[in-house]
């Protein structure tokens, strides 16, 4: 049988997604114990507070034992190679998830497992963040097709997941980053092809949150980008959601943050920490999304 791995949002089809989402909102008592008795091995070589937490309820949650490792214990490429970590991890688990630096490790991963290989974030994507991003989505806004999604800052690991759903999800989105930040015109070919009802471009934050119905963003120094924090706080100086770019999108507008958040960097306080601000429950959705996931590619059906 084939595995199915999770590297990013387009492992699944748009049905797919729906089906993920499903399984993140039926009671958990539908879901049955897929994981009982069964290993889920979480290897982190980037910090991380929502994605381990989030991933190891989920796993307890489906009767599951996860076993968290940092990056350092495993060694990939130092102390072995990442192809024998994974043909062993594969032997103890029934689902290996890794955060990674290079999306490259993540691939020479499924392309020796045995067991699904899920991606906690990498320098390319962050799908599992993207899962919930579109579950809060739905709970908030409903269908989504026709429906406007903004993203402000970096197009980085987190926006591109985050529009490859969107586009499985038919809606209208629109980018705003500064110059040299934004996605090329072949990427946003490939986002289009996927679905979105429109994807747009601009170098302003107030062109692109208008008239949307959600405003994402993310930290402008990603890990791994240190070195260019200073260069990138003034390259992003006009990118921060205050008000004033909130008051351009819908009366409605949520406003959404991955986390960790720098409040007066990224976004002002006034906007995360406000009524619009629905951060906290798309954090406590990484939880839910991800045992959706999981079930999925465990085979349960509702
Ligand atoms: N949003 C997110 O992935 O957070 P962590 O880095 O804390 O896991
Ligand atoms: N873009 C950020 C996301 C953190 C969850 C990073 O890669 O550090």
């Amino acid at each position: 049988m084939t595995v199915r791995h999770f590297l990013d949002i387009t492992d699944l089809t748009a049905r797919d997604l729906n089906t993920v989402m499903d399984l993140a909102q039926a009671d958990i008592s539908m879901l049955g114990s897929p994981l009982a008795g069964k290993g889920v091995a979480l290897i982190f070589e980037k910090p991380s507070n929502r994605t381990r937490q989030s991933m190891e309820m989920a796993v307890v949650q489906l009767g599951g034992h996860p076993i968290f490792t940092r990056g350092e214990e495993v060694g990939f490429d130092q102390r072995e190679t990442v192809e024998d970590v994974t043909r062993i991890m594969a032997g103890y688990h029934h689902v290996v998830a890794a955060r990674v630096f290079a999306h490259s490790v993540l691939q020479r991963m499924a392309a020796v497992s045995s067991v699904p290989i899920i991606n906690m974030l990498s320098e390319q994507s962050h799908p599992l963040q993207a899962l919930a991003d579109v579950l809060t989505m739905r709970q908030e806004l409903g269908d989504l097709r026709q429906k406007t999604v903004a993203w402000i800052g970096d197009y980085n690991n987190v926006a591109r997941s985050l529009v490859e759903a969107c586009s499985l999800e038919g809606m209208n989105i629109r980018l705003g980053c500064p110059v040299g930040y934004g996605a090329s015109n072949s990427e946003l070919t490939r986002i289009a092809d996927l679905g979105a009802a429109s994807i747009n471009q601009f170098e302003s934050a107030q062109t692109a949150a208008t008239g949307a119905h959600a405003v994402h963003t993310d930290v402008f120094v990603s890990m791994g980008q240190e070195a260019e924090t200073a260069k990138r706080l003034v390259d992003f100086k006009d990118f921060c959601i205050d008000a004033n770019v909130m008051s351009v999108a819908t009366k409605d507008a949520i406003f959404m943050h991955c986390l960790p958040a720098h409040r007066g960097v990224e976004v002002a306080g006034e906007v995360i920490d406000g009524s619009q601000s629905r951060v906290v429950t798309q954090a406590h959705n990484r939880m839910h999304a991800a045992r959706g996931l999981l079930a999925h590619l465990m085979g349960v059906t509702l």
